[in-house]
C-alpha cells in the first residue's frame, strides 16, 4: 500500500474533520508546536499538504520551508491568514470554503443589525440585573427605512442585502468591483458610503490591503446616529479609533464578531453597553461546520487522487 500523504496542520479544525482525514493522511500537529524548528527539520521534506484556518495560516517562510508542498486547504472562506501569493507563486494550490457558510454568516450579520439598533443585548442585561423593577428600558432605533451601507458586496454582502431588504432597509454599497447589474446604489468611495449610511456593515476581504480601511474619518462620516457591524475581519476597522468613537459618542453603537488581536478583546469594548460582542461565531453551526469540513476533505481528497480541487482560491498574483 502506498504511503499516506503527509499533511501539516497549522490551525485548529473540528475533531470530526481530523478523524476523517487521519484515515487517509498522516497529520503532523503544528498548531502550537513546542519546538517548531525541530518538528520542521524532521518532517518538512515529507509534507505535501497543509490544513489552515481563517485566523491561522502559513506565512511565506513556512510555505518556503516545505519543498514538496502541493496544496493548502483552509477551513475558512477568508484566506488572509495564509500567504496566498507566496503559495501560488510556487505553484501551490490554495483552497477555501466559500458558499457553504454564506447563509449563516449573513444570518449573524442581520441579527447584529437588529441587536445593535434595538439594544437587545443591553435590554437582556437590564432585565437580568433587575433594573426593570426600577424603570423602563430606554428606547431603541427602528431599522425600517434606514440605509444599510455594505462595504464589500461579495457573496456574504449580497446575502445580507437580501435579508435586510425584507426588513425594509435601503441597500447601498462600496466595492472595488462595480456591479452594474444590481439595483443597489454604488458609492465610489467608502467615505461617501459612510456619509450616506445609518448602518455600515463590513463584509469585505481581510488582509493587509484592507487593514484600517474603516478609520476615524470613516467613523466620523457615519456619525453619532450611525452603527457599525463587522462579521469579516477585525483589522479592517481601526479598533483604537472605533473604541474612541464609541466612548465619545461619535458613533451610536457597534456589533462585532471579529477583533484585531482576537481572541483578546479590549476591556474598553466589553465595558460598553451599546456594543454587541460575539467570539467569531458567524459560521459556527453544526450544519455549516460539517459542510466546511466536507469541503476541506473533498479538496484534499480530489487533489491527492489526481482530480481538480473543488474550491480553489482565485489567483492573487
Ligand atoms: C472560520 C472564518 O471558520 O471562514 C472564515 O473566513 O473566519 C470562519 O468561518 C474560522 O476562522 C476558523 O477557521
Amino acid at each position: 500500500m502506498a504511503e499516506k500523504p503527509h499533511l501539516l496542520q497549522v490551525a485548529q479544525v473540528p475533531p470530526f474533520l481530523l478523524e476523517r482525514l487521519q484515515a487517509e493522511f498522516t497529520i503532523h500537529d503544528f498548531v502550537n508546536p513546542a519546538d517548531p524548528d525541530r518538528l520542521l527539520a524532521e518532517v518538512a521534506p515529507r509534507i505535501r499538504g497543509m490544513i489552515a484556518g481563517g485566523t491561522k495560516g502559513p506565512n511565506a517562510n513556512l510555505i518556503n520551508a516545505l519543498p514538496n508542498l502541493e496544496i493548502i486547504s483552509s477551513f475558512s472562506v477568508g484566506f488572509d491568514a495564509t500567504d496566498v501569493v507566496a503559495a501560488q507563486s510556487r505553484g501551490v494550490i490554495v483552497t477555501h470554503t466559500p458558499e457553504v457558510l454564506t447563509g449563516d454568516v449573513a444570518d449573524l450579520a442581520m441579527t447584529f443589525i437588529l441587536m445593535v439598533t434595538r439594544r437587545i443585548g443591553e435590554s437582556e442585561r437590564f432585565l437580568r440585573r433587575g433594573t426593570w423593577l426600577e424603570r423602563r428600558m430606554d428606547l431603541g432605533t427602528t431599522v425600517r427605512g434606514k440605509r444599510l451601507g455594505i462595504l464589500g458586496l461579495g457573496r456574504i454582502g449580497k446575502a445580507v442585502a437580501r435579508r435586510a431588504e425584507a426588513f425594509g432597509l435601503h441597500i447601498q454599497y462600496h466595492d472595488i468591483k462595480p456591479m452594474g447589474d444590481l439595483t443597489y446604489r454604488s458609492y465610489p468611495t467608502l467615505m461617501d458610503l459612510a456619509k450616506a449610511s445609518d448602518i455600515l456593515l463590513v463584509t469585505c476581504e481581510g488582509g493587509e490591503a484592507n487593514r484600517g480601511l474603516v478609520n476615524a474619518a470613516v467613523l466620523d462620516a457615519l456619525g453619532p446616529d450611525g452603527f457599525i457591524v463587522n462579521t469579516a475581519r477585525g483589522p479592517i476597522i481601526d479598533q483604537t479609533a472605533m473604541v474612541k468613537a464609541l466612548q465619545k459618542g461619535r458613533i451610536a453603537g457597534a456589533a462585532l464578531d471579529v477583533f484585531d488581536g482576537e481572541p483578546e478583546v479590549p476591556a474598553a469594548l466589553t465595558a460598553m453597553e451599546n456594543v454587541v460582542l460575539t467570539p467569531h461565531i458567524a459560521s459556527s453551526t453544526h450544519e455549516t461546520r460539517r459542510a466546511m469540513a466536507d469541503l476541506v476533505y473533498d479538496n484534499l481528497n480530489a487533489h491527492f487522487n489526481g482530480k481538480p480541487v473543488l474550491t480553489p482560491v482565485p489567483p492573487q498574483i
